[in-house]
């Protein structure tokens, strides 16, 4: 993509989502309209829709080419990732913003032609972005985010965990995953699948492993995890497809191998 006009993508983008971010915060104490989608535990809110009717009104008023791929059906019906497409999940956390009114983020990831260009995580009610181009680093509001560090072995590590592991575990072992829990030093649980890929390149947590998620959780992560020198993959290992849903490991490159292989494809049915 031509680097300037990736400049101008980013500095709309970003204007959009802090625009976005600030219309939430304000109406954050408004009685919410909550529906349900796939479970009675899967919600969704009037917020989550205004949200992402905002980006596409905004996004397809000023690139008319661009595609969107989006969570609550906004957007367009992709079946490739050709052109340049903005992956974008309204609210992540919805169950936080209901329950909690914190601890949710806006998600934005910007590809072209099937490469991430640029990834934007909006924790709103902290007023915190972070965001990436590919090939210029990583950065938490304006300060630019270190490298992951040099040395971190597994048994010091910090892993996120969504516990749906205990449920769908015709993909892993539960005992191997148990062992897993006991090898790390901590697990936690945020409820914000793109925050937990911003903690993960913020360097905070050392990884965060769950057994399924859809493009729009882990577009902008996957960017901005990667600029800091962290890696990606499905829990086999393999490459992330940005139109189906994944299971998803994001972690320091060096606990990688050992999470895949003495743990996750262990004694595997
Ligand atoms: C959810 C959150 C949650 C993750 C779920 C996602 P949503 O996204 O990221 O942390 O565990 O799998 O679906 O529905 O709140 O946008
Ligand atoms: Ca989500
Ligand atoms: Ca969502």
């Amino acid at each position: 993509m031509d680097l300037e006009i990736r400049n101008d993508i980013f500095n709309q983008a970003k204007k959009w989502i802090r625009e976005a971010g600030a219309t939430i915060r304000e109406k954050i104490d408004d009685p919410l309209t909550i529906d349900t989608k796939s479970n009675p535990k899967d919600l969704v809110t009037h917020m989550d829709k205004e949200t992402e009717q905002f980006f596409v009104k905004q996004i397809k008023s000023t690139y008319r080419d661009h595609l969107l791929l989006s969570e609550e059906g906004f957007g367009d019906d992709l079946q490739s990732l050709d052109g340049t497409v903005w992956i974008v999940d309204p609210i992540d956390g919805t169950m936080n913003f209901v329950q909690q009114k914190r601890n949710f983020a806006i998600s934005v990831g910007i590809y072209h032609h099937g490469i991430g260009e640029i990834g934007f995580i909006y924790n709103v009610m902290d007023d915190i972005l972070y965001s990436a181009k590919r090939g210029e680093g990583a950065f938490k509001n304006d300060i630019q985010l270190p490298r992951l560090k040099d040395n971190v072995k597994l048994d010091e590590s910090l892993l996120g965990l969504n516990h749906f592991w205990l449920c769908e575990n015709r993909l892993v072992d539960e005992k191997q995953m148990q062992r897993l829990v006991r090898e790390v030093r901590g697990t936690r649980t945020y409820g914000s699948a793109a925050l937990e890929f911003a903690y993960v390149a913020e360097g905070i947590m050392d990884g965060y492993l769950t057994m399924s998620l859809a493009p729009w959780d882990v577009a902008a992560g996957i960017i901005i995890v990667n600029e800091v020198g962290g890696v990606t993959s499905n829990i086999m290992g393999e490459e992330v497809n940005m139109l189906e849903r994944n299971s998803i490991l994001t972690c320091h490159p060096a606990i990688k191998k050992s999470i895949i292989n003495d743990f996750l494809k262990k004694g595997k049915k």
